[in-house]
């Protein structure tokens, strides 16, 4: 398909595109756990391609609430938002042909871009995705799910399996673990933790999508990064890795 270019327009206007347009041609991703369709959201003239994950296409888990995955992938891209970290795609919740999910704006991928290269070359911006994932509690990182996009800029992705009350982080991204987190990066988590003190803002947006417990998850693991100002070790009495961990 012909699609138009989503890093050509704003934000604002890929926002309202993906949350307008016409959602056609549902293709079922090869990979991933749930039902994952690439679609092509038609806004006017223009086509995008995205990631569309109904709630209908859920898998259950054992561990996190059913038919709530769409919504801590939205709630990933608010806080990411909320911190001006621009590596999660841009994500709306909405009605699709299946029903209620999420739906994202589609990364052109360059395979040979992952985890792996990411740590030779840009580990900078590799603090910042681990950070993230300690804050929200990302149960589920993959090497394959952070990477470059053929334009060179870095992105991540699958972010359903975050915000658990419960500690899980379990990544592939251990690298950082017990070293100093970097003091630009602090003040970003200091302001975070600010923003959802108040009840306008950030909070405002998370409290329909996570349940009271996990929003007190999410300031106590904040006000625990602040304290100790390191990024945490692994934790001996659960797994740290997620299996496949490609
Ligand atoms: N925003 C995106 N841009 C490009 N490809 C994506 C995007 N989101 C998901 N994918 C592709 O779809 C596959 C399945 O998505 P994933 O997020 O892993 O689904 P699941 O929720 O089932 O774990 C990924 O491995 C990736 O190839
Ligand atoms: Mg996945």
């Amino acid at each position: 398909m012909e699609s138009d270019d989503a890093s050509q327009i704003s934000k604002d206007q890929l926002r309202g595109a993906l949350l307008r347009g016409e959602i056609t041609s549902p293709e079922l991703m090869p990979e991933g756990s749930n039902h994952t369709f690439l679609v092509t959201v038609s806004d006017g003239p223009r086509k995008y391609e995205a990631i569309y994950k109904p709630r209908r296409g859920e898998s259950p888990l054992w561990d996190f609430p059913s038919g709530t995955l769409y919504k801590r992938e939205y709630a990933a891209y608010v806080v990411a938002q909320a911190l001006s970290w621009d590596f999660i795609p841009c994500t709306v919740i909405r009605e699709g042909p299946y029903g209620v999910g999420s739906l994202q704006q589609f990364i052109d991928v360059d395979p040979q871009s992952n985890y792996f290269t990411l740590r030779e070359e840009s580990l900078e911006e590799l603090e910042r995705i681990a950070l993230f994932d300690c804050l929200s509690n990302n149960a589920d990182r993959k090497a394959s799910h952070c990477f470059r996009d053929r334009g060179g800029l870095i992105w991540s992705i699958d972010h359903g399996l975050t915000f658990h009350e419960d500690p899980k982080l379990r990544t592939v991204i251990w690298d950082f673990t017990q070293q100093p987190i970097s003091g630009y990066l602090m003040e970003q988590v200091a302001d975070l933790l600010e923003s959802l003190r108040s009840p306008q803002g950030v909070l405002q947006e998370l409290a329909p999508l996570l349940a009271p417990e996990e929003l007190m998850a999410l300031h106590r693991r904040l006000e625990r990064l602040l304290k100790s100002g390191r990024f945490p070790s692994q934790d001996p009495n659960r797994r740290n890795v997620p299996w496949p961990w490609f």
